[in-house]
Formats: C-alpha cells, structure tokens, sequence
C-alpha cells in the first residue's frame, strides 16, 4: 500500500462553518491575536483566553465533518493515509480517519500550565480556578504563538515517507508547519487544493487545484482512487 500524507489547515473545516484565521472573515477578527494566542496574552488576561477557546471549542462541538473530511477517510481504502493538521478541531477523526496529528493542539484536550505532556479530556468550558493535579491553572492543549511544536519532528518524518501529499486549506504563513514541505521526497505526486492557494515555488512540483476543499478533494479523488 502506498503512503498518502496528507497536510490540512484552517480551509479544510472552512465549509464546516469554521473561520479561518487569515481570510477576511478570520477568527482573529475582534481579537488581538497576541491577546489570545501567546504566552504573553494568556499572563496577562487568563480570562480572556480561557473563554476564546470555551468559545472555539463550542462551535466545534456544533461542527460537523464536510465532504473534504470524508474523502480524505476514504482514501485509507487505497492508502495508507496520515493526517498532519494545525487544525485543533476533531472533524478529521469524526469523518473516520485513523491516523490524525495535531501540531498545533486539540481542542477537547487541556493541561496544566507545567506539564506539557499529561493530557486530560475536556468536552464543556475550562473555568479560572479549575486547577491541574499538580495545582497549576488548566489551560487548552493549544500550541500558541512562541511555544514549541513538540509534534514537528514526528511531522517531519512523516513527511519524508510520503509517496503521494496533499496540501489543503493552509496558507503556509505559520512555521514551522510550513516548512515541512520542504520534507516531502522531491518526485512524489503532490496536490495542492485551496479555494487561494499559496504561492509555492515550482520547483516542489506541485499540481495546483484552485477549488473549495469539497470540490477540490472530490476532483483529486478521482485522480487517486
Ligand atoms: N476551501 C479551501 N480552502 C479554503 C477555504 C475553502 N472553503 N476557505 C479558505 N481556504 C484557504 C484560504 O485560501 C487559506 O489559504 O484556507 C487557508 C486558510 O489559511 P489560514 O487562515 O492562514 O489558516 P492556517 O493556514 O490553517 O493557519 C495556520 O495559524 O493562526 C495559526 O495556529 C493557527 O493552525 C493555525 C495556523
């Protein structure tokens, strides 16, 4: 079985009625992300943070998986699919698919402000005052501005197993999930699906699909199956 791997960001859940970050209509509208999505911003006003993401993980829980979520599950039929996504939401594993990785965090997940590394399930809001066993202040298992992305090497590794990549819904304007491309074995058949796509330079060979993620995933499909 060939390895597929496949790179997701904010667009693929964009038909799910989840904003992305960086189109007009974007999460950090209203919002400084600095004030929500950086050590710093969550120092200062743990409030504000804490219900930023009470508030994501709400709209998340109402999201459903689209199409683009379930192509890319039925391509385990022919492949040996990973997801990489930066997004924090579930609607990859809810459409079915099996091997999904976080680099940016989960949203039903949170931990203590110490221990990065012990996660605990978190399905309604994360109040102030709500402390980890080891008396720290729960916060979300979201990778903020500034922090480490302990998932990148796993990523990168990933990436060069590849026998075929699709890269969907990302504006590759955040590192270093964007950098990872530059993993991908040079000869491999790689898609690009996005609605705007990124500029990225010839030379990786990608085949340009200028579509939404349902439309664009549901042409590639007939490509790969
Ligand atoms: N179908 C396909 N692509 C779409 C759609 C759609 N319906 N809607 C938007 N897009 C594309 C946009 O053209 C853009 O290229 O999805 C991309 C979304 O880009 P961003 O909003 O920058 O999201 P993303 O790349 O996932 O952001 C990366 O930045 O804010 C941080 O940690 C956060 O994981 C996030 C990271």
């Amino acid at each position: 079985m060939e390895t597929l791997v496949v790179l997701t960001g904010a667009g693929i859940s964009a038909e799910s009625g989840l904003q992305t970050f960086r189109d007009s209509d974007g999460l950090w509208n209203g919002y400084n992300v600095y004030e929500v999505a950086t050590p710093e911003g969550y120092k200062k006003n743990p409030k504000l943070v804490l219900d930023f993401y009470n508030m994501r993980r709400r709209e998340v829980a109402k999201a459903l998986p689209n199409e683009a979520h379930k192509a890319i599950a039925t391509l385990q039929e022919k492949y040996h699919v990973t997801v990489i996504t930066q997004n924090i939401d579930d609607l990859h594993e809810r459409a079915g698919s099996k091997n999904v990785l976080h680099l940016h965090g989960e949203i039903f997940k949170m931990r203590g402000e110490k221990d990065i590394h012990t996660l605990y399930e978190i399905k309604g809001d994360i109040h102030l005052g709500d402390m980890a066993p080891d008396k720290t202040q729960f916060r979300p298992h979201v990778v903020w501005f500034n922090e480490q992305v302990p998932m990148i090497e796993k990523a990168t590794i990933i990436m060069a197993k590849a026998d075929v990549f699709i890269l969907a819904g990302t504006s590759l304007q955040v590192y270093p999930a964007a950098g990872l491309i530059d993993y991908l074995p040079l000869k491999i058949p790689k898609y690009i699906i996005d609605k705007n796509p990124p500029y990225i330079p010839p030379h990786h060979g990608f085949h340009v699909i200028r579509n939404t993620a349902t439309a664009g995933m549901d042409e590639l499909m007939k490509i790969l199956l």
